[in-house]
């Protein structure tokens, strides 16, 4: 006889906020636009097969990018323009890092690294006990100074109960003590809240705010789990 497989449901009965008691909160930024809603639409739909999940994870995450980075401060110089003018322009500053959440994260490093090529990548490698939903990092790469940093960039597709997330602050703030943001594609008010209370100066961008965890700690409606999702794994 098939062994009936019994899902744990460490979520239940957990207190959870609403969508409304989180998305007033300052540090917390959630996309608003028709071309975000277009590209979450195919992100959500289970049909949807990896390569083109991916491809829709990196352009939400160019969005996500270009809020994240509104106040990066600029080297300015001139350039000369094939008019014969000189026109003004200006490239970021050094001391712009990334670090990429193992293993969903992975599918939002290419446009990164498009955007932002002169940026240092991170990786940490965070694993969810699907029983109790606690996380633990077992991979590590961080940089060997971080007196050279001025902002660390955290991307990781889910933000569900925020333990990744908050395990990965923590890890960071061990030598880190300045800007950190985090941009994830879907996220669920519990982690909001979970990773805004774990810091004081963290701020969350979001190409979506759903409902509610369910009983096993999956964000609903969501889209599945993404590393899954973008590996074709189950
Ligand atoms: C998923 C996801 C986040 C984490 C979110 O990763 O990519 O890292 O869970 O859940 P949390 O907010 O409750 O911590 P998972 O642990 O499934 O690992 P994977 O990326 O290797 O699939």
């Amino acid at each position: 006889m098939a062994e009936q497989l019994v899902h744990p449901t460490p979520m239940r009965g957990v207190p959870q906020p609403r969508r409304e008691d989180v998305l007033g909160q300052p540090r917390l930024r959630v996309l608003d636009h028709p071309l975000v809603t277009a590209l979450l639409t195919v992100a959500r739909d289970e049909r949807t097969p990896p390569a083109e999940f991916e491809r829709v994870l990196h352009e939400l995450t160019r969005f996500l990018l270009y809020e994240a980075l509104r106040e990066e401060p600029l080297q300015t110089f001139r350039v000369p323009s094939p008019t014969g003018e000189e026109a003004d322009g200006g490239a970021l500053r050094a001391g712009l890092a990334v670090l990429a959440i193992l293993r969903a994260g992975l599918g939002m490093l290419a446009p990164v690294r498009q955007l932002v090529p002169a940026a240092p990548i991170y990786l940490v490698g965070a694993r969810r006990d699907e029983e109790t939903l606690r996380s633990t990092i077992y991979y590590k790469k961080l940089p060997g100074r971080f007196d050279v940093l001025r902002h660390v960039v955290i991307v990781d597709p889910m933000l569900a109960t925020g333990g990744s997330a908050v395990a990965t602050v923590e890890l960071l703030r061990q030598t880190y003590s300045g800007p950190i943001s985090f941009l994830g594609i879907i996220g669920a008010p519990y982690g909001v809240q979970h990773l805004l209370s774990a810091d004081p100066d963290v701020r969350i961008y979001l190409a979506a705010l759903d409902e509610r965890l369910d009983d096993r700690g999956f964000i609903v409606p969501g889209l599945g789990d993404a590393g899954d999702r973008l590996f074709g794994t189950q």
